[in-house]
């Protein structure tokens, strides 16, 4: 059976972008067709400055909205990244297979570091070797598919050429994983810069739509969406790029087609308006079942536990594996281990 690993920061609250690009995917295929396992990935919220109670916090934000997406425990893995020792342990494997340049490369580090000298913060190391990690959580389960938006192609990529070149100087011990994208919002945009990506852990703002806004502010930001110069409703990212992210976003949320739904429209006006709406009853069942979840963490956190457990066993023997084809001692009791 086919395996699928993916996962989410809890570095901010999970937006529209998470929802639409990956999030929805998961549950309504992912889940149901493959052997799956979801992750809220912890240990990478730390590689920007943070604040270790939100973190917390948003770790159990982040499962139970994974579960009021309908990621259901009977079908799938939801588990947490730190309570699965195995990730870190592959990851330091991982980094003697990377290289320093490999990883100085990567496009979101190139951001996120720059970002940060801008503020006149320091960068930390876990910034740097964050793919590694990353890596770590899908080779560790032997993960055929992952499914990301479209800004984590590039370290999915990367997670390939460690497979690889793993396999071939240490014997074949992992799974090379690919990518899968959702074929309309694969890259959802800033409402208010639709030049950039609607990202959780920018600044809050109006042009990010959160999983857990009132319905009367989703419309808000909807309706105060930056637009393009001219005024009839074309589908082309280069040149409407506001246009082109509503027409994605109401595509996503309705089931249509970006470009076509680009010929039904007289107006900007008219667009906002049915983009909201849809966006509005696209995240109501979500923040339904999300109050409900709410008030019994018990079954969230008995979830979380069990989930850790089933990752705990499935990632284990991988990385063992890996342990012993890289040439480090087994440390085990059977007098066959020196041998
Ligand atoms: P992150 O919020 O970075 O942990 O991302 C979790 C998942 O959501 C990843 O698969 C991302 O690629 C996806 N994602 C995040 N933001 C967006 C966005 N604006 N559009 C589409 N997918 C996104
Ligand atoms: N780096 C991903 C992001 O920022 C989150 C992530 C960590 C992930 N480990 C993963 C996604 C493994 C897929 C598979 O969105």
């Amino acid at each position: 059976m086919t395996r699928v690993f993916s996962g989410v920061k809890p570095t901010g609250h999970l937006t529209l972008g998470n929802y639409l690009g990956a999030m929805r995917q998961w549950a309504t295929v992912d889940q149901h067709r493959a052997e799956a396992l979801f992750c809220i990935v912890d240990l990478h919220a730390l590689t920007v400055d943070h604040d270790p109670a939100r973190v917390r916090r948003l770790s159990r934000q982040a499962a139970t909205l994974l579960l009021a997406a309908g990621l259901d425990p009977r079908l799938c893995t939801v588990f947490v990244q730190s309570h699965v020792d195995e990730h870190a342990r592959l990851s330091y494997l991982l980094e003697c297979v990377a290289t320093d340049g490999e990883m100085r490369r990567m496009i979101q580090y190139k951001e996120k570091a720059a970002r940060e000298q801008r503020r006149g913060g320091s960068v930390r190391l876990s910034l740097l070797t964050y793919p590694v990690l990353m890596a770590a959580d899908i080779l560790a389960y032997r993960a055929d598919e992952v499914p990301v938006g479209d800004d984590q192609v590039q370290h999915v990529e990367l997670t390939r050429d460690l497979a690889v070149r793993f396999n071939q100087r240490y014997g074949h011990t992992f799974v090379v994983p690919r990518a899968t994208r959702p074929k309309v919002a694969a890259r959802v945009m800033n409402l208010q810069d639709p030049t950039a990506k609607m990202g959780k852990s920018d600044d809050t703002g109006p042009g990010i739509v959160y999983l857990l806004d009132e319905p009367d502010v989703v419309r808000k930001k909807v309706m105060r969406a930056v637009t393009d110069s001219g005024r009839d409703v074309v589908y082309d990212r280069e040149s409407r790029p506001g246009v082109a992210n509503l027409l994605e976003i109401l595509a996503a949320c309705s089931g249509g087609n970006p470009a076509a739904l680009g010929g039904v429209y007289e107006s900007y006006g008219a667009l906002k308006k049915d983009t909201a709406e849809a966006v509005v009853e696209v995240l109501r069942p979500v923040q339904e079942r999300h109050k409900e979840l709410c008030a019994d963490p018990g079954y969230v956190e008995g979830v979380l536990r069990d989930g850790a457990e089933r990752a705990r066993a499935m990632s284990r023997p991988t990385v063992d594996a890996a342990y012993r084809a890289i040439g480090l001692l087994p440390a085990g009791v059977d007098g066959g281990a020196l041998g």
